[in-house]
């Protein structure tokens, strides 16, 4: 079976659109590959957490992508920092890695860019650390969005790399992997095209039903259908496309008949979206608040997760050190 990793960044809840569009494929993948799962937190470090946010974070997680279906006897679910021996490999990475190379990740410029008062080195080798998470595990394929091409690039520089050093063939080339038709990309409420984290564009999986209504019924519109089966505006598809990911196909029809005879009333429209949304949501909300309120569970499974990547790390240091020429243990 081929590995799978993939990093969770430590970042809020989990809306719709890191639903329909990620972690519902995680769930299709963890009975088709050796998936191993982490919640990124030393990544995280780049930005200054607070030691409180750390700890709830990870037990928050955990909760919601369990909620959505990922099962730890089918997939590997971890702390990143639960597994040293990813540091090491960072280490040995980092030394093979020019700088001119990591300063033109444009993640880094990104951020460099965002936070000028704190461009750490934490940030210029975000990509080789990202490498070691992937490395330790040997793994084959990782799903991961458009933005961590370039990140990709660097993972399969750093195998390929030390493979050539050491005159080995060792460490696969991961690949990106795409979900494909699968993904769905949910577009966001405030007629942007993408669900994001922001106030007012995006509905979590943790909102209760009176939120979500409220949310859905102050999505963008505008004047409404003009002339008969005429385009429909971006802000309006959006509306369309949502409906199209948690309704039925009849109740998409009929709306899209009553656009197409300038017939539609948003005000409808919403509601209806609203209450297919909630029917979509409530179970997973209901999971989440039941796991929630086992944090006992939750580190048990993050525990035995680590245990699991751990071995899993050991074997591949072991190797590493050996060929590197260092006493291996
Ligand atoms: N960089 C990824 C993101 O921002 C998170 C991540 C960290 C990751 N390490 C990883 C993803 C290893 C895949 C594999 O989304």
């Amino acid at each position: 079976m081929e590995t799978v990793v993939s990093g969770i960044r430590p970042t809020g809840n989990l809306h719709l659109g890191n639903y329909y569009g990620a972690v519902r494929s995680f769930v299709k993948m963890q009975d088709e590959f050796n998936c191993l799962f982490f919640i990124a937190d030393w990544h995280s470090l780049t930005t200054s957490p607070k030691p409180e946010d750390i700890k709830r974070s990870a037990r928050t997680i955990m909760a919601e992508y369990l909620a959505c279906g990922l099962d730890p006897e089918k997939a590997t679910i971890y702390l990143q920092s639960d597994v040293k021996e990813v540091l090491e490999l960072y280490l040995f990475f980092n030394m093979n890695t020019y700088l001119g190379e990591l300063e033109r990740v444009t993640t880094f410029k990104d951020k460099a860019r965002q936070q000028p008062d704190n461009v750490n080195a934490g940030l210029l080798t975000y990509p080789t650390l990202m490498a070691a998470d992937i490395l330790q595990h040997r793994a084959a394929k990782v799903p991961v969005g458009k933005d961590q091409e370039q990140n990709m690039e660097m993972a399969r520089k750093c195998a390929r790399r030390f493979n050539n050093i050491y005159g080995v063939e060792y460490f696969p080339e991961p690949q990106n992997y795409y979900f494909g038709a699968q993904a769905l990309k949910v577009p966001g409420l405030d007629g942007s095209g993408k669900m994001g984290k922001s106030d007012g564009n995006c509905i979590y999986l943790i909102d209760d039903e009176k939120t979500i209504r409220k949310k859905v019924m102050k999505a963008v519109t505008d004047a409404g259908p003009q002339s008969m089966n005429s385009e429909k505006p971006e802000v309006i598809k959006n509306l369309f496309t949502m409906m199209s990911i948690v309704s039925s196909k009849e109740t998409l029809d009929y709306f899209d008949e009553k656009w197409n005879d300038c017939t539609l009333r948003y005000g409808d429209m919403k509601k209806q979206l609203a209450e297919d949304m909630v029917n979509a949501i409530s179970p997973i909300r209901e999971r989440i608040l039941e796991f929630s309120a086992k944090p006992e569970m939750l580190d048990e499974i993050l525990a035995a997760g680590g245990d699991k990547a751990r071995k899993s790390a050991q074997q591949t240091l072991k190797d590493v050190r050996e060929i590197i020429g260092f006493k291996s243990f």
